[in-house]
């Protein structure tokens, strides 16, 4: 079938397409439909149907003949290691730690985090949650300790699971002081923490209250899979919204299962048994769905890599991973390509290794440039496909489905949309805008199985991000157009997020944490272009009145306020400190403006702004720092 048939099928008849899907999935009792519609605006999918995420992922590839076939490898260059492990062992592994957990009172609905590197026992705290009903919620490493007591605020987690440390090329990150800290800042206290000890670093444990991941379980009686209703939570996975607070993006069980299971052949193009490998982070989406879930429902074997693109020990790397393991379809993020292509633009690394195995790529997180994609393409000799998605649908909104048909592919573009994703552009007022012309990308509700049904205690929250702006449809918050054959073109987002490395993080987050600064009366934070990471973020910072410090030092206290309150991932090193903010005259601080001035890019004065003379002082500061680049 092609692509048209397949997504017009969906679209006219979404009941009998998505109850097909359906048949892929394991159920202990089939739903009896699909859209639960009884609440809408708030939509669920499979709802009375039971069915658990583990056996999907696990025990029924062991009961039906693939218990020796190798469900994840572990590649670390990091610590100079590989190891293989089975679905047979994958099976026992994760059964002993539900039961451990369950003896310790954790069982359905309770949440669990899991603050872990890229090791295999993430997959398997991640597995092992699912398995008795419990709702996991994991958090990026390079998170610092108050990131992490937000998120056990909002979650109030009964355990939390981590690991010692994780290793980064030039050091090794201690997580349990990180950990210590978070709880102990917190109101909310977990019961206890189940701690893997690493060698590199071995955490300091508090008897009674870290209890040692191998211990812990030794004597434990493996648990069954518990059965749970289709839209019953299997986890939540918070992301980065306008203000501080990030949003806890709540995902289903049935509808998460579903959707995933189809996009592994007709979008990714494998079959079972071929080797699946996602270079990303199980702290992000791309990590939740494409290194654990949907390789593991659909019987693939996944990659959990804990290296980096270049350094780790070169930016070979990746190709050393493909060929050495025989990955079929790989996907990692441009900004991934980028730092590749700087260290080896002639690819003399990519000649010395067999890819004959690898048949396409598929990059996300960020814009694809048309750069790196025909260098990557020229180099690897396969389809370099970008897709679009975010942390809230769980899969690609668009994307070329190479295992259903290949279709011409655009650069600049991730394609069209996929089924169940009626996309639309729309104008402020929300009509449609014309064919090529710029405005908010919205979906038309419902969002198909797997998507957010509402974000974790905040339903309010839900409305206002997401349904408020065009009723009847879920705003994206991000702009773009759509050309005369319905290809998107995703440009820029619409609120105050930036995605520096393929991360998605809040400006507005930063602002709050450089407003903590006592020297600081008033901030903006923007983000820049980027060559490597696409974006980076830029502080302006206004001084209280009467503050004579030194502007360098005050500059390197917000730095490092920055790592210690959200960590290094923020990747913040650039600030400049102005008399004032360019605002309009109400206030609102014009920062799309300002970050226009820094990447050279042409802008319209705001009519509404106060006191132009203040846009040539930001012009200034900003040919201090050296933007724009040229
Ligand atoms: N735990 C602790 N710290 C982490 C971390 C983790 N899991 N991940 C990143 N960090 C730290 C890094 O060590 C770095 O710290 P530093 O300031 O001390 O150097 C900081 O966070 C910024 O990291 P990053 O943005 O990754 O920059 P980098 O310069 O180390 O690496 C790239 C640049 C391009 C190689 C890297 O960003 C990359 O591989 N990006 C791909 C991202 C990706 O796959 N995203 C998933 C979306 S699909
Ligand atoms: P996250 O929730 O971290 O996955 O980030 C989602 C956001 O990243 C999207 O809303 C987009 O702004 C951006 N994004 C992801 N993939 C793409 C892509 N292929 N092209 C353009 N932007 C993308």
């Amino acid at each position: 079938m092609t692509y048209a048939n397949v997504y017009n099928n969906c679209k006219s008849d979404p009941e009998a397409f998505w109850m097909q899907a359906a048949e892929a999935i394991t159920w202990d009792r089939m739903p009896t439909k699909a859209l639960f519609d009884e609440a809408a605006p708030l939509y669920e999918w499979f709802s009375d149907g039971l069915v658990n995420t583990c056996y999907n992922a696990v025990d029924r590839h062991v009961e039906n003949g693939r218990g020796d076939q190798v469900a994840i490898i572990h590649d670390s260059p990091v610590t100079d290691s590989i190891e293989k492990i089975t679905y047979s062992d994958l099976q026992t592994r994760v059964a002993k730690l539900s039961g451990a957990l369950a003896e310790r009172g954790i069982g359905k609905g309770d949440r669990v985090i899991i603050y872990m590197p890229m090791v295999p026992e993430a997959l398997i705290a991640m597995l092992a949650v699912v398995r008795i009903g419990a709702v996991h919620s994991v958090v990026f490493g390079g998170f610092a300790a108050a990131e992490l007591a937000v998120r056990i605020d909002d979650a109030t987690p009964k355990a939390i699971i981590a690991a010692s440390c994780g290793i980064e090329p030039a050091r090794v990150v201690e997580y349990k002081p990180l950990l210590d800290g978070a709880i102990e800042i917190a109101s909310h206290k977990p019961d206890f923490c189940v701690i893997l000890q690493r060698d590199r670093a071995r955490a300091e444990m508090v008897d009674g209250y870290d209890l040692d991941w191998h211990e812990f379980q030794q004597d434990a009686e493996p648990a069954p899979c518990l059965p749970v209703e289709g839209n019953h939570p299997a986890y939540i996975l918070y992301t980065s919204g306008t203000t501080g607070a990030p949003k806890g993006v709540v995902r289903h069980t049935g509808g998460h299962l579903v959707a995933l299971n189809w996009t592994m052949k007709n979008i990714y193009n494998v079959d079972p048994g071929d080797v699946f490998w996602a270079a990303s982070d199980v702290g992000w989406v791309v990590g939740h769905s494409y290194i654990c879930y949907a390789p593991l429902v659909h019987g693939n074997t996944t990659i959990v890599f804990e290296g980096k693109p270049v350094g780790t020990p070169d930016a070979g790397t990746f190709w050393r991973v493909i060929s050495e393991h025989k990955v079929r379809s790989f996907f990692t993020a441009p900004t991934a390509f980028r730092a590749v292509k700087r260290e080896d633009p002639k690819g003399d690394l990519v000649k010395e290794y067999d890819l004959s195995c690898l048949g396409q790529v598929y990059l996300a997180g960020e814009r694809a440039d048309p750069d790196t994609i025909l260098w990557a393409e020229t180099m690897l000799k396969v389809p370099v496909i970008d897709h679009w998605w975010q942390t809230e649908t769980g899969y690609s909104i668009a994307a070329n489905p190479l295992g259903l048909e290949r279709l011409p592919v655009k650069l600049g573009s991730p394609a069209v949309p996929m089924p169940g994703f009626d996309v639309h552009i729309l104008g402020d007022d929300g009509a449609e805008v014309p064919v090529g012309e710029l405005g908010a990308i919205a979906i038309k509700l419902p969002l198909p199985p797997g998507c957010l049904p509402g974000l974790w205690n905040a339903e309010e929250r839900y409305f206002s991000s997401y349904l408020a702006a065009f009723p009847g449809y879920y705003e994206t918050g991000d702009a773009g157009y759509k050309d005369e054959d319905g290809y998107l073109y995703i440009m820029a987002r619409t609120d105050d997020v930036i995605n520096v490395a393929g991360h998605r993080l809040s400006t507005g987050a930063m602002e709050e944490v450089l407003a903590g600064h006592p020297d600081v009366a008033e901030c903006a934070v923007i983000g820049v272009a980027d060559k490597l990471k696409g974006q980076m973020p830029m502080g302006f910072l206004c001084l209280n009145a009467g503050c004579d410090r030194d502007h360098d030092v005050i500059i390197a206290e917000c730095v490092a306020l920055m790592r210690d309150k959200i960590g290094p991932v923020a990747a913040f090193r650039i600030a400049t400190i102005i008399d004032r903010l360019p605002k309009t005259r109400s206030g609102k601080i014009l920062r799309a403006t300002m970050a226009a001035i820094a990447d050279g890019a042409d802008f319209k004065t705001p009519a509404t702004i106060d006191d132009l003379s203040i846009l040539g002082e930001i012009e200034t500061a900003l040919e201090q720092l050296g933007y724009p680049k040229g």
